[in-house]
């Protein structure tokens, strides 16, 4: 299996407005995103998620869920263990063919993946070649090559196989000790599920299985921000129909996947689809097509849909020796259904989301402001409270107004700072309304509620801001 990206992320663009420097900054200042273990020093390529990126991450996962599961009576979900047994990983391959080819430069220890080196500093495309056909190449330009970090020429090892899967060891007295992985994909725990699901369910082919989890890959170079780290999310659905049916469904589901996408908001022309050639191909799958986004370093994979046909179900069949045949009292026949998989990654979605809502208005002036134009559906807050003083009474009708509002949405009262500074930071949280108390509200029971993308301000009742928040904010 390939983890890096496509030959055509090599394009990189440059996108003043939303580099990707920006976006790690604001994801700090404003408690989105921190470095891992930040006060020791950092644990690298971990990150943390703070108030308002756990907020966006959970609004993802939820209207993931809502349209994925809960909007179709064909697809359920299923939450399963992060450590399974090893015969699923003998089973699926991933013992054997989830590696990369790695090299290290004896000198300054820099770790590259070969594949890669090979492609970008030497321009040899290595799609075709087997471990033995790049160690050949290793040999053969050994004096030619030089380490991209110290510069020191014929200082690379033979390039290794290097399998991406964590190792643990479960049980506790040495003896007894037991070989565990942490998931790569959360995609097994659905196929070795899938008897279960059937037999319990009252599911029937064409449908499919959905799971939201953490899986762990060992990658070589893990890098830019959550775009590729070793701990990630995904959001992974199996979706089994009848065989030779699957074209038909890979194409419902690419479709599918680009809508919800494009009905996030996220813009058409900084989204593109690109088909796997047969080469670059998983081994599970017969046909790919990656959904990519134009982050700010270039366009990266951010959604696999793949055609898996009948591989996992079979593999898990024989290693097993479970009948996993399905079978389908409408054509009365029983056979192992094909997969459709869309497989999208929760962090990378999270990075595009705040690149492409990104926006600087009027940049380098005076009145510059940054701002998240998100989704209102994605917002971490949905409307900021703002009593204009904390005293003459003020603090007390927007405590109420919060706590009235806080039953329904996550709303945030701030009570700190200038009016301005207040608007500012809810701009870089994406907050799509400010309810703002000042003295008039005392007289007649109104505020000012302050639009977040066009800066519209006018003033409502009190008591409809509820009903405001209701018919204002997007319900997909
Ligand atoms: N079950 C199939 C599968 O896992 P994949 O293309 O290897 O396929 C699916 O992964 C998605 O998971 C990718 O499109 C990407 O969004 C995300 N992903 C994969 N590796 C990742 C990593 N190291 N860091 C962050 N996200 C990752």
């Amino acid at each position: 299996m390939k983890t890096e990206d496509s030959p055509s992320n090599k394009t990189k663009p440059f996108k003043a407005e939303d580099s990707l420097k920006d976006i790690v900054a604001l994801s700090k200042r404003r408690g989105f995103v921190f470095p891992g273990s930040d006060i020791y020093g950092g644990l690298a390529n971990t990150f943390d998620y703070g108030p308002y990126g756990v907020e966006l991450l959970r609004n993802i996962k939820n209207e993931w869920w809502r349209t994925f599961v809960h909007s179709r009576d064909d697809i359920v979900g299923l939450d399963s263990s992060i450590m399974l047994h090893s015969a699923v990983w003998e089973a699926s391959g991933h013992l054997k063919s989830f590696n990369d080819p790695l090299i290290d430069c004896k000198n300054c220890r820099a770790r590259l993946r070969a594949d890669q080196y090979l492609e970008e500093k030497h321009k040899i495309s290595t799609i075709d070649f087997d471990l033995e056909q790049i160690k050949e190449i290793f040999r053969q330009k050994a004096s030619e090559f030089s380490c991209p970090q110290c510069g020191n020429k014929n200082t690379f090892t033979e390039p290794r196989q290097f399998n991406l899967m964590f190792a643990t060891k479960m049980g506790s007295l040495k003896d007894t000790e037991e070989m565990v992985y942490l998931r790569p994909e959360t995609a097994q725990g659905i196929f070795i599920n899938f008897r279960n699901i059937v037999d319990s369910s009252r599911v029937k082919v064409p449908f499919g299985i959905a799971q939201i989890g953490k899986s762990f890959r060992n990658e070589i170079i893990a890098r830019q921000f959550v775009f590729r780290t070793r701990e990630f999310e995904q959001l992974e659905l199996e979706f089994f129909c009848v065989p030779g049916s699957q074209k038909e469904w890979f194409d419902y589901w690419l479709d599918f996947c680009s809508q919800w996408l494009y009905s996030l908001g996220i813009s058409k022309e900084n989204l593109r689809s690109r088909q796997h050639e047969t080469k670059e191909l998983s081994f599970y799958s017969d046909n790919t097509v990656d959904i990519e986004y134009n982050f700010p370093f270039g366009w990266g994979e951010l959604w696999g849909i793949a055609s898996r046909t009948d591989y996992d179900l079979k593999q898990h069949s024989k290693h097993s020796k479970k009948n996993l045949m399905y079978f389908d009292a409408a054509r009365n026949e029983s056979y192992l259904p094909y997969v459709i998989e869309p497989a999208l990654g929760l962090n990378r979605l999270f990075l595009c989301i705040l690149a492409d809502s990104y926006r600087i208005e009027k940049p380098n002036t005076k009145e510059q402001r940054i701002y998240l134009k998100l989704d209102s559906r994605l917002a971490p807050i949905k409307a900021g409270i703002f009593p204009l003083q904390k005293k003459d009474g003020l603090l007390e009708i927007a405590q109420k107004i919060y706590k009235e509002l806080a039953k329904n949405f996550t709303v945030d009262l701030d009570q700190n700072g200038s009016i301005g500074k207040r608007y500012y930071r809810q701009d870089e949280l994406g907050t799509p309304f400010c309810f703002t108390v000042d003295y008039q509200s005392k007289t007649d029971n109104t505020l000012t509620v302050r639009y977040r993308d066009d800066l519209r301000q006018e003033r409502i009742n009190i008591d409809r801001v509820s009903d405001f928040l209701r018919d204002n904010l997007a319900n997909g």
